[in-house]
């Protein structure tokens, strides 16, 4: 079988954690990729899956090159998506605002798509960050004491990910 390609997109770390735990789950041959430096092309593959998180309201802006640079073949190869955000602690992983809104301006069909909350970092952060995710936090009702560090990540929910994207693939590989 040909390798499922990862690609993953992070600031802080835990997107990249995301992409390498599902690869672990994945128990499969598979490729990771920090989209800071992606390949000119993508080598054929049985899958691709995006790790992507999200700031200032929007997937970061690797992610979204990528989506435009490579659309004719994402279009052609069976693509999941994962979508990282402190608002994704709220849902059931079922795609939020963010990845809803992805999938439609670049006209993705994956056939996987998790929301999945990130970790939230208050010593990290600068002045300016500190005080967007303080406001994130209030609106949300979570910490916004400007001190909290907290992973809030769903790893049950990555691994039932995982779980369906290798019950697809083998689907797929049934089929054809
Ligand atoms: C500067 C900054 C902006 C962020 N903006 C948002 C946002 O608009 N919405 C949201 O739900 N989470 C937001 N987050 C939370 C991140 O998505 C979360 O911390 C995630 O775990 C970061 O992933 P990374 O470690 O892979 O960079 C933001 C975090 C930072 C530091």
């Amino acid at each position: 079988m040909k390798p499922i390609l990862i690609f993953y997109a992070s600031r802080d770390g835990q997107a990249e954690r995301i992409a390498r735990t599902l690869a672990i789950h994945l128990n499969t041959s598979v490729q990771l990729c920090d989209l800071k430096t992606p390949p000119a092309q993508i080598a054929s593959s049985a899958a691709i899956i995006v790790v992507a998180s999200v700031r200032y309201g929007r997937h970061l802006p690797e992610a979204l090159q990528f989506f435009k640079q490579h659309a004719a073949q994402l279009a052609q190869t069976p693509l999941a998506i994962a979508s990282v955000s402190l608002s994704a602690r709220k849902g059931d992983g079922s795609p939020n605002g963010y990845l809803k809104k992805l999938i439609h301006q670049h006209q993705l069909s994956p056939f996987a798509a998790l929301s999945i909350a990130g970790t939230l970092n208050y010593p990290r952060y600068g002045w300016l960050d500190k005080q967007l995710i303080r406001l994130i936090m209030r609106m949300t009702g979570g910490p916004s004491d400007g001190l909290s560090c907290i992973e809030y990540t769903n790893w049950p929910q990555l691994a039932a990910f995982a779980q369906k994207i290798t019950a697809y693939l083998r689907q797929d590989h049934a089929d054809g």
